[in-house]
């Protein structure tokens, strides 16, 4: 099959309206995930300006669907998270009766509902986010760190990012203790200037991006944009740039890490910390291009890398984002730090 060279939009917008009518049964297992996938979705819709060809009301209102609700006042001081559920197999024991399971809020999920809803236009003052805020600080850790869910597991930066990001659409900052997420993010930062997930983990690009967003979300890195590659107060600049430029293969795609292929995610992850730092000029731009158009399926969407078949939703989601930095034709452009188009 000869290569695709070229960006080819409706076939991109095709894919997407396929996946958005049925998934295929290779995404059983993450059924888990729904509201995401329908974010990737709807979201790469609106970048490649395709939005009207969905019923935004019946989305918006399945989209609340998935928010856990406290009962009263006292509920809300339980401990529990009040966010947005994944799916209805994490919202309900029994999904075709309704029976009401436990309170499964996710803070992914959270931040890809309130992601949606923006995206198609809903109006904030609508949503019942002082619940989602307050009960946000209980996932909080003293180490400033973010837990997903009440019910525990990993605290790393993907969730002190989605704590940010929701403060930040819901224009609120009652859900997070600023100061501390801030020393959490300032300690993940590697010997390298990279960040790593937890603090003393290797550098890794969707790290990076969860930490430099979430810093210019919450307002830390401004004076760093304005005063370039000098050293700052908050975080070393000048490092991260350097250890974001290594990321750029001869291939012309980026990786997510020393040592492992190109991958068109990382176009997106460390491509956006350039971006949010000023110094997107710095990469090469044209073999950058070139290789996220080889990355396209001939089914339209995108690949995880240049030699495979099949695209997925992730990297098709991805694949846009990262071709809307470059500024391709056609494309809306994103609020890079939130992660989607406004
Ligand atoms: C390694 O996977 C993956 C991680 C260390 C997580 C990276 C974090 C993100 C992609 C950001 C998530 C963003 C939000 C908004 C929550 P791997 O070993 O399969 O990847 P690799 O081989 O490419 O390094
Ligand atoms: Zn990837």
């Amino acid at each position: 099959m000869d290569p695709i060279t070229v960006f080819d939009k409706e076939r991109h917008v095709f894919f997407l309206q396929v996946m958005l009518d049925s998934l295929p049964a290779e995404y059983e297992t993450q059924e888990i995930n729904t509201l995401t996938l329908a974010y990737f979705a709807v979201s790469a819709l609106k970048i490649l300006d395709a939005l009207d060809l969905v019923d935004k009301v019946q989305i918006v209102n399945w989209v609340l669907s998935f928010q856990a609700h406290p009962k009263d006042e006292s509920e809300l001081k339980n401990g529990q998270f009040y966010g947005f559920h994944g799916s209805k197999s994490s919202q309900y024991s029994d999904a075709d009766s309704k029976v009401s399971g436990h309170n499964g809020s996710h803070l992914a999920s959270t931040y890809c509902a309130l992601g949606l809803l923006k995206i198609l236009g809903y109006d904030f003052s609508r949503i019942d986010s002082e619940s989602i805020l307050i009960s946000m600080r209980n996932l909080q850790q003293s180490d400033g760190s973010f837990m997903p869910t009440h019910i525990g597991a990993e605290t790393d930066l993907r969730f002190v990012y989605c704590a940010a990001a929701i403060c930040s659409m819901c224009d609120n900052w009652i859900g997070m203790d600023k100061g501390k997420a801030k020393d959490y993010i300032v300690q993940c930062q590697s010997y390298d200037g990279g960040f790593g997930l937890v603090p003393g983990s290797e550098s890794h690009g969707g790290a990076t991006y969860c930490a430099v967003a979430a810093l210019q979300l919450m307002g830390f890195i401004e004076d760093d944009i304005l005063n370039k590659f000098r050293p700052s107060s908050v975080i070393n600049v000048p490092m991260l740039v350097e250890w974001s430029m290594q990321r750029q293969a001869a291939d012309g795609g980026f990786n997510g890490r020393a040592n492992k292929p190109s991958d068109t995610c990382y176009a997106f992850w460390v491509g956006g910390v350039l971006k949010m730092l000023g110094a997107y000029q710095l990469l090469d731009r044209v073999a950058l291009r070139r290789f996220l158009l080889s990355c396209q399926s001939q089914y339209g969407g995108f690949t995880k890398f240049p030699e495979n078949m099949l695209p997925e939703l992730y990297h098709s989601y991805y694949g846009f984002s990262a071709l809307s930095l470059l500024e391709e034709p056609g494309l809306n452009p994103l609020c890079v730090e939130l992660g989607f188009p406004l």
